[in-house]
C-alpha cells in the first residue's frame, strides 16, 4: 500500500511516521507538509525510506499531483493549525488550513480513488464539560467554543458529508490532549518543562484548575493505526488517556521532577473562552477494535521530561529559529528530505 501522511513533520505526525516505519517497513510512505512554524523535519531525523513533499494542502494542483505520482491508496490527515491560543489571535489561518485544506484534500483524494481516508480530529469539537458531567461519547453533540475547535468541527462535518454524499471511505478519530517527544514548546507540557529547566516563570492561565485528559502520543498513534487497519467506514472513534488532571497538578509535578521551586509559578490572565474540562469515553474503540492505551501518565511524563533533557539540540534549534531554515539549508528548497527515497 502507498500511504500519504499529511502534517507528518508535526508533533503527532512525526511520531506516527516513526512508528509506521517499524510496523509496516515495506509500505510506501509519503509525507506532505507545508513546514509551517509547527513543522520540523528534524523530528524525522534518522527515519529512512519515505518520500517528502513540501506543500500546502490547500494547493489543489499539488495535492492532485502528489496523490497521482505516488499512487496513494490511503491518507492519514494530520495537517492542521493546532494551537488554541494562536486561533484566538488569528483565526484566518485555521479556517484556511483546517476547513479549506481538508475540503481540498477530500475532493482530490476522492477523484484519485483513495480507498481509505483517516481524518485525525480532536475531543475539543465536543465543547467543554462541568466537573460532574459524563465524558464525551461519539454521540455527544458537536459544540466547539474556540476558533481552533470550530475549524476542526468544520473539517469533521466535511469528512462526514463526503462519506454520506459520495460514499467516500472516511474514518475519523477524536483524541484528547497528547504529550510526548517532539511536541512544539508552545503547548502546556513542553512549555512548562523548558521554562522550568531554564528557571523562567511558568504561566498558568486562570486558576490552573482546568482539566484535560492526557494521553501519550505513542498510544494515540497506535489507535490511529488500529482504526486505519480495522475501523468501519464512516465511523468516528474517540481516543482518550483516562488520565484527567488539572493543569496546576501537572505543572507542580514537572517542577518537582526537575528539582525546581514552585515560586516559578505565575498565575496570568485566563485564555478567552477557556474550556473548563475535557473527558473522553473511548469504550467504542476498545470494544470494537480491541485498542487500549498502554502508557501510565506518571511514567509517560517522567520519560517525556527525560526526552527534553536528552534532546536539547532539537528544542534549542526551535528557540533560535534555526529549525525554520533546515529544509533550505539541507536541500536548497528542492528535492528530498533527509532519509527520504525521492
Ligand atoms: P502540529 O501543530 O504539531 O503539526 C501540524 C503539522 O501540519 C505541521 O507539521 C505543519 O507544518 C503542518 N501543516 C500546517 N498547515 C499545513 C498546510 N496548510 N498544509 C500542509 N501542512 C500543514 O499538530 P499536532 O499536535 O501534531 O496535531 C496533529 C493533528 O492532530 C491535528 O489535526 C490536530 O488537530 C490533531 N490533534 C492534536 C492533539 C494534540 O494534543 N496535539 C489532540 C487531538 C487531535
Ligand atoms: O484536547 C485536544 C487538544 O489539546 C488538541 O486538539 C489541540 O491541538 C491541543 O493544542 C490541545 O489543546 P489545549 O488547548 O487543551 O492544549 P494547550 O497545551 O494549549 O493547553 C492545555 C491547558 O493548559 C489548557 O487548559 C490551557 C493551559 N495552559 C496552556 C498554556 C500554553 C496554561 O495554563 N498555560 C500555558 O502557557
Amino acid at each position: 500500500m502507498s500511504l500519504l501522511v499529511t502534517g507528518g513533520a508535526g508533533f503527532i505526525g512525526a511520531n506516527f511516521v516513526r512508528r509506521r516505519r517499524h510496523t509496516q517497513p515495506r509500505e510506501k510512505l509519503v509525507v506532505l507538509d507545508a513546514l509551517t512554524y509547527a513543522g520540523n523535519l528534524a523530528s524525522l531525523d534518522g527515519v529512512d525510506g519515505f518520500s517528502f513533499v513540501k506543500g500546502d494542502i490547500t494547493d489543489g494542483a499539488l495535492v492532485e499531483a502528489t496523490l497521482r505520482d505516488h499512487g496513494v491508496e490511503a491518507v492519514i490527515h494530520f495537517a492542521a493549525e493546532s494551537h488554541v491560543d494562536r486561533s484566538i489571535l488569528g483565526p484566518g489561518a485555521f479556517v484556511r488550513t483546517n476547513v479549506v485544506g481538508t475540503a481540498t484534500l477530500l475532493e482530490k483524494a476522492r477523484a484519485a480513488g483513495v480507498k481509505r481516508f483517516l481524518h485525525v480530529s480532536t475531543d475539543e469539537v465536543y465543547g467543554d464539560l462541568g466537573s460532574d458531567d459524563p465524558a464525551f461519547t461519539e454521540q455527544t453533540p458537536i459544540a466547539p467554543r474556540s476558533p481552533y475547535s470550530a475549524s476542526k468541527a468544520g473539517s469533521d462535518h466535511l469528512v462526514r458529508a463526503w462519506f454520506e454524499t459520495y460514499k467516500f471511505p472516511t474514518l475519523t478519530t477524536r483524541c484528547s490532549n497528547n504529550y510526548g517527544p517532539y511536541q512544539f514548546p508552545e503547548k502546556l507540557i513542553p512549555l512548562m518543562i523548558l521554562n522550568a529547566m531554564s528557571d523562567v516563570p511558568l504561566p498558568v492561565y486562570g486558576d490552573g484548575l482546568n482539566v484535560r485528559d492526557w494521553i501519550h502520543v505513542e498510544d494515540h498513534c497506535a489507535a490511529i493505526e488500529r482504526v486505519l487497519d480495522a475501523g468501519k467506514e464512516g465511523e468516528v472513534y474517540n481516543v482518550g488517556g483516562r488520565s484527567e488532571k488539572p493543569n496546576i497538578e501537572i505543572i507542580k509535578a514537572i517542577l518537582k521532577a526537575l528539582g525546581k521551586s514552585e515560586s516559578l509559578i505565575r498565575y496570568v490572565a485566563d485564555r478567552p473562552g477557556h474550556d473548563r474540562r475535557y473527558a473522553v469515553d473511548d469504550g467504542k474503540i476498545e470494544r470494537e477494535l480491541g485498542w487500549t492505551r498502554s502508557r501510565q501518565f506518571d511514567e509517560g511524563l517522567a520519560s517525556t521530561i527525560e526526552w527534553y533533557r536528552a534532546n536539547e539540540p532539537w528544542w534549542q534549534a526551535i528557540k533560535s529559529g534555526d529549525y525554520m531554515t533546515w529544509y533550505e539549508r539541507n536541500y536548497g528548497g528542492r528535492g528530498a528530505a533527509k532519509g527520504a527515497t525521492s
